[in-house]
């Protein structure tokens, strides 16, 4: 609850593409997904659509109504950077 947040690269998002380690971007924050796949009412194989990536587009192409920011309110893991370098 609160605290360690940590901006993360385009990069480093896409590397955590998989069902064990998953994390999306909409609207320039990044939450790990992984534990809320087995609850999407879209099911998981639909969310893995956005892992790894700037998902916003697809998000809002099928359900703009969804509060995803109050679902995922502990999934957050801190706002996509573009500006920072890629290495540590
Ligand atoms: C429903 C796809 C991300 C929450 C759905 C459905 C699809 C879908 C196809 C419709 C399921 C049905 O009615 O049979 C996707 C895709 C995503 C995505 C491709 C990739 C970015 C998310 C995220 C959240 C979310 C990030 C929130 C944490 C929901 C909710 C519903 C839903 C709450 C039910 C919406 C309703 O019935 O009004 N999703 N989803 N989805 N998804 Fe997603």
């Amino acid at each position: 609850v609160g605290g360690r947040m940590r901006p993360v690269t385009p990069a480093e998002l896409s590397t955590h593409n998989t069902t064990n380690d998953a994390w999306l971007a909409i609207r320039g924050r990044v939450y790990n997904i992984t534990h809320y796949l087995p609850y999407h009412p879209g099911g998981p194989e639909e969310l893995m659509r956005g892992a790894g990536m700037d998902a916003t587009q697809l998000f809002d192409k099928v359900h703009p109504w969804v509060n995803y920011d109050s679902l995922l309110a502990k999934c957050l893991v801190g706002p996509l950077r573009f500006d920072l370098p890629d290495a540590e």
